[in-house]
């Protein structure tokens, strides 16, 4: 949803603008045609990720979501199934591109609080494979952070035991749009929390700010699947190390596997969730981002996600939005109900306790 120009924008990370320092890296880029693999750029910003993530290959993808398509065609034959989290993105919010595209089929598996799918239930949703009646499950695919449950970090311990529980020769993929931050805020490198996956991707243009771009890993086959996937979808893209380089200034501080500035995103985001609990009329946002009702708890808020609900029904949460939007404050609704604000570069101190002056106001001006 366009809203304009807003003062402070929390509707995503995805609103960052590129850094000076990214701008000047893209300005002198050095280039070639990457379809010919000819571009140094992007070979560079794709070994880099690799590197940093444990895997064999990279390839630079115009999206997250045509990262998550293309490890999907890379696993998955036609007629195959995934299993994934019942209220991720690749279900919900990729125009059922594993379908459309891939000729998939998918298994959503609700998931706890924490955003995880509960192992067991994994494990049980795997067809026979001598049973003709079945699809060939072929790909489970974990979301880190897990959106929905108020961006939670998924750990390590949890990539281990569903590994364990899977055959060996049924690969996990993780949709790690915004790993980075999950790294920084369980304190580990993202190597760990995909060492027991076979693929991943992450986004360049959240969290890390740059304007375009994800980057997928895997091994050195599945890369080559993924090419000529990405090849078919139109996302053979030329010069390319224009884009690139903004990667590699993001990446640039994180040769110990972490991001150190996202930290402060998730602060901030603790913040704000502090001042909107104290609030008459934000609640719990209830389902995965608070399983609880009564008062939005700030202690779920482990990364730059804030999930709420505005009491009074949808009616209301239109009008605070509004009402928010008036005073240059510019936040989202989920169809569900939940309102989201999102902490990232460019936000700051102020903006937050900007964002909670507005919020009262914007309550007290639609109260019933
Ligand atoms: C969890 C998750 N996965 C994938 C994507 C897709 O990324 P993109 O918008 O770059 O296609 C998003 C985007 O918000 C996301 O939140």
């Amino acid at each position: 949803m366009s809203i304009g120009h807003p003062d402070v924008d929390l509707r995503s990370d995805t609103v960052t603008k590129p850094t000076d320092a990214m701008r000047a890296a893209m300005a002198s880029a050095e280039v070639g045609d990457d379809v010919f693999g000819d571009d140094p750029t992007v070979i560079t910003l794709e070994r880099r990720a690799a590197d940093l993530l444990g895997k064999e290959a990279g390839l630079f993808v115009a999206s997250g979501t045509m990262g998550n398509l293309v490890s999907v065609m890379a696993h998955v034959p036609r007629g195959g199934e995934i299993i994934a989290p019942a209220t991720s993105h690749v279900i919900n919010d990729e125009a059922a591109g594993y379908a459309v595209v891939a000729g998939a089929g998918m298994v959503g598996i609700a998931e706890m609080s924490t955003g995880e799918m509960l192992v067991e239930d994994v494990a049980d949703a795997i067809r026979d494979p001598d049973d003709p009646h079945c699809a060939l499950t072929s790909l489970v695919i974990v979301e880190n952070c897990h959106a929905h449950s108020m961006s939670r970090p998924i750990t390590p311990d949890y990539m281990a035991q569903l590994r364990r529980a899977l055959p060996d020769s049924l690969p996990i993929h993780v949709d790690g749009a915004r790993l980075f931050n999950a790294a920084i805020a369980l304190d580990v490198p993202v190597r760990e929390l995909v060492q027991d996956a076979d693929s991943a991707t992450f986004c360049l243009s959240k969290g890390l700010a740059t304007p375009v771009g994800s980057v997928v890993v895997g091994t050195r086959d599945f890369i080559t699947r993924a090419r000529r996937a990405r090849k078919l979808l139109g996302g053979g893209m030329r010069q390319a190390g224009v884009l690139a380089a903004a990667g590699l200034v993001a990446l640039a501080e994180a040769d110990d596997g972490t991001v150190d500035r996202l930290a402060e995103d998730h602060v901030l985001a603790r913040v704000l969730a502090e001042g909107l609990a104290r609030q008459d009329g934000i609640v719990s946002p209830g389902h995965l981002a608070q399983p609880t009702t009564g008062a939005l708890d700030p202690g779920r808020v482990a990364t730059n996600f804030v999930l709420f609900a505005v009491e009074g029904g949808l009616d209301r949460r239109a009008a605070y939005l509004r009402a928010l939007a008036d005073q240059g404050v510019a936040m989202v609704a989920y169809p569900h109900g939940q309102v989201r604000a999102v902490t990232h570069l460019g936000i700051e101190r102020a903006d937050i306790e900007r964002t909670i002056a507005a919020s009262a106001q914007a309550l007290a001006a639609t109260r019933p």
